[in-house]
């Protein structure tokens, strides 16, 4: 089914790219008397959600702020949950997103995540890259001062004079 756009939104004024910062999935299970990692399983519906629309309306980039730096301060149990869902997503998914001409991408640094997640984006990431449709973008252990850490350390790396 394609979701047309409602006649109230004018199709000139759509934004060409959308952020969306997850927050509140664990206050949505809680709120239903459901334990917080039914929120985050509710949470990817709602991303598998907005891409459709994205497609749908002709909006060509999202990105989802998925996980942030401080998110590593969550009851162990819960980061592991989310890692393994995002195996899990990455696995279960990206067959589908593949078809549908998506293109993932990530950002933040993945290399604290655990290895097998590590090779899994690795794997949708080669999967997409031709992909012309949107680009979906991920920022995963992200921060913004960790950006801005990474970014002076790239321009400090292109200004060192050649040896
Ligand atoms: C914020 O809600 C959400 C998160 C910290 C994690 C969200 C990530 C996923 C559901 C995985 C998505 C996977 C892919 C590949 C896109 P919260 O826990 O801060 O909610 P609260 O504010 O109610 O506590």
């Amino acid at each position: 089914m394609v979701h047309s756009l409602p006649v109230d939104l004018d199709p000139q004024k759509l934004p060409k790219h959308i952020a969306v910062i997850m927050d509140g999935n664990g206050r949505w299970g809680k709120q239903r008397g459901l334990p917080r990692i039914m929120g985050h399983q509710k949470g990817v519906d709602t991303i598998r959600n907005i891409l459709t629309y994205c497609q749908d309306w002709g909006i060509n980039a999202l990105t989802v702020y998925a996980f942030s730096t401080e998110n590593w301060r969550r009851p162990p149990t819960e980061v592991e949950f989310l890692m393994a869902l995002f195996e899990k997503v990455l696995c279960r998914e990206i067959k589908i997103w593949a078809q549908k001409g998506i293109q993932i991408r990530f950002v933040g640094d993945l290399t604290s995540l655990p290895y097998s997640l590590q090779e899994e984006i690795q794997k949708s990431v080669v999967q997409t890259e031709q992909n012309t449709g949107i680009q979906f973008t991920v920022a995963t252990n992200y921060g913004g001062r960790q950006e801005l850490v990474q970014a002076c350390q790239a321009i400090a790396q292109k200004l060192q004079p050649e040896k």
